[in-house]
């Protein structure tokens, strides 16, 4: 959550920040500051996104080869240009940027008080800015000195990055809990909360761990912990190109990444299923896989999307590994007190795999003494270091807020996990093995092909772009569809949606329905077919206007719904993986329709680093 951009080296300054930030803006974009240090240090902050502060910025001196740059997402303060980041300690000693919340800052913040401090902004940062310039003012010591001494008084999470008046030959870096990663140039250093900004200007980066403090000139690396134990930084090449964070031909990053998903399935297969689709192989797991097939039950953890992806999970684990299975809200389970075992293994879905209350839930889990595995998108990112093993999903980038392609990542990911240790543990017979290897591999085919129907997905949005609810059905492995489907509305579009199990609409929801309501039914070719097919017909009994999704071919509900759009016919464990698409595309043609900014939806963030 937040964005942190920073540079030390020859470069002018300006332009390496600004469009770092806007490579940042997915992460918090309801106000953004920069600031430069020269002779003095400058900060420039605007309420309003990454261009708003840009046009501020039009006829002002930024000259400079010493920066550090924020976007923001509220937690603490309301969006304004005050509460905005940097914030200045009162004597303009330091300068700070923070991601994160420090938990204890009402308790420092009136011991300030009391020793003669002021405070402008409501900010938990402000708070962090003026007790390292109080140590620094009262103990006569280093700005290095004064931060990790601040830091040995701070409870909560933070990415730091700071700046200091009196020693302007450096940046001050330290975290815990929030990212941050040093990019290294050639007498130059690079800084930001996640490697997109840094990229385009090098491959090299360091990962800074919790309790790492770094200390950064234009040709010195030093990296410390906050007790001052010196560290050797390890140095790591960055997995990721340019053009994977370019928009390209697209008008947003969301309709380009819809648009990859064949392609990103593939790459979340590639090594993954031989070439003859007789084997399967998830290196991350090797290690763990005897401790994984004597689990007495599977708990998977997440958040937003990814809850929604471990839910399919259950009904594949069930199904195929024959394994009982938990999913749970990582935020709840936390805060639970909830029985986890050694035999346990618990699975954390995390796109960002920085997800603040998913990395609490895998601390709980571990402290019980469980196995713990991740399922990440972003390569060294917290979650997969924190985990005892896991499996790496390969979409690339995702840069709208809005989740496509990691959930298919995430659901590819699960279906082969089940597979494998549904095979290993000899409870999933060898034809249903290789048949479904087989159908996975023709997933992206088969995407591909309903990605050609993109058009008719937007001339149904067109009629329905004014509704102001929508009720999304779906049973089985198509109820955390429809869950998906409503969430994928209503974060883009601000239209109110509910995804229910098609069952449960007679216990409630069939009050709301009449004439008014589009209600989206996934009612694909499977077991409980005529179920669904019965709920369809109550639904149209009350008039409501069903958008169905069926399998091609399908003349019963042809004749019942007011529109279907057909999906390829695939095995139901995995067909999840197509059905959520025209439910993508519906929900971003009805955001475009109604002016919605759909890359940055209103209040969101892609990554949520705080509780
Ligand atoms: C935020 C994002 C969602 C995402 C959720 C979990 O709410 O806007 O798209 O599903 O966080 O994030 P994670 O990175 O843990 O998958």
């Amino acid at each position: 959550m937040c964005g942190i951009v920073g540079y030390i080296g020859d470069k002018n300054v300006y332009p390496i920040l600004i469009n770092g930030l806007k490579r940042l803006e997915s992460r918090g974009y309801d106000s953004a500051g920069i600031s430069s240090l020269n002779e003095d240090i400058k900060v420039f902050k605007k309420k309003g996104k990454v261009c708003d502060l840009e046009k501020y910025m039009s006829d002002k001196d930024i000259s400079g080869t010493v920066g550090i740059g924020h976007t923001r997402w509220a937690t603490h303060g309301e969006p304004s240009d005050i509460n905005a980041h940097p914030h200045t300690s009162r004597n303009g000693h330091f300068v700070i940027i923070h991601n994160g919340i420090i938990e204890n800052y009402t308790v420092l913040k009136s011991k300030l008080i009391n020793r003669g401090y002021s405070f402008a902004s409501e900010t938990d940062t402000e708070v962090l800015a003026n007790l390292i310039e109080y140590i620094y003012i009262k103990g006569k010591v280093s700005a290095e000195i004064a931060v990790r001494l601040a830091l040995t008084k701070v409870v909560g999470a933070y990415g730091l990055v700071i700046l200091c008046r009196n020693e302007p030959d450096k940046i001050i870096a330290a975290r815990k809990g929030s990212p941050l990663v040093i990019g290294i140039g050639e007498n130059e250093y690079f800084l930001a909360s996640d490697a997109t900004p840094i990229v385009e200007y090098t491959k090299s980066v360091v990962y800074l761990n919790n309790d790492d403090v770094a200390i950064i000139k234009k040709d010195e690396l030093i990296l410390k912990t906050v007790k001052n134990d010196t560290l050797v930084p390890k140095i790591q090449k960055l997995d990721l190109d340019i053009g994977d964070i370019e928009k390209n031909e697209y008008a947003h990053f969301m309709l380009k990444e819809i648009f990859e998903q064949p392609r990103s399935i593939q790459d979340t297969f590639r090594g993954r299923i031989s070439n003859d689709l007789k084997d399967l192989h998830l290196g991350g797991l090797l290690d763990v896989l005897p401790r994984l097939l004597e689990a007495r039950r599977i708990i998977i953890i997440g958040c937003g999307t990814s809850w929604h992806a471990g839910l399919v999970g259950e009904y594949l684990f069930e199904d195929l590994a024959r394994l009982p299975v938990e999913v749970e809200y990582a935020s709840e389970f936390r805060y639970r007190n909830p029985l986890i075992g050694k035999d346990d293994v618990i699975i954390a879905i995390s796109q960002s795999g920085e997800t603040a209350d998913t990395l609490a839930a895998i601390q709980l889990a571990k402290n019980a003494g469980a196995l713990v595995l991740g399922i990440c998108n972003v390569v060294g990112s917290s979650i997969p270091r924190e985990t005892d093993a896991g499996v790496y999903t390969h979409a690339g980038p995702e840069i709208g807020v809005a989740s496509t392609k990691s959930f298919t990542a995430q659901v590819t990911v699960l279906a082969m996990m089940a597979i494998l240790i549904g095979r290993s543990k000899g409870v999933l017979p060898e034809a249903e093995y290789l048949g479904l290897i087989s159908e996975l591999s023709q997933i992206p085919g088969k995407m591909e092909y309903l990605l050609t129907f993109n058009e008719k997905y937007r001339k149904i949005a067109e009629l329905y772009m004014a509704a102001n609810n929508f009720l999304y059905l779906g049973r089985g492995y198509f109820f955390p569809v429809a869950l998906e489907g409503a969430l994928k509305l209503k974060e883009i579009s601000y239209i109110h949606a509910e995804g229910y199990p098609a069952a449960e609409m007679k216990h409630g929801p069939i009050a709301l329905i009449d004439e008014n309501m589009p209600v989206v039914v996934i009612a694909v070719k499977d077991k409980s077919y005529d179920k669904i097919v019965s709920n369809i017909q109550e639904v149209k009994a009350r008039n409501g206007i069903v958008i169905a999704i069926v399998s091609e071919g399908d003349e019963i509900i042809k004749n019942m719904a007011d529109h279907v759009l057909e999906i390829p016919h695939v095995d139901e464990k995995i067909a999840s993986l197509l059905a959520v698409v025209p439910l993508q595309l519906l929900s971003y043609h009805i955001a475009v329709m109604r002016g919605c900014d759909v890359d940055q939806p209103r209040n969101l963030a892609k990554s949520v680093t705080v509780e």
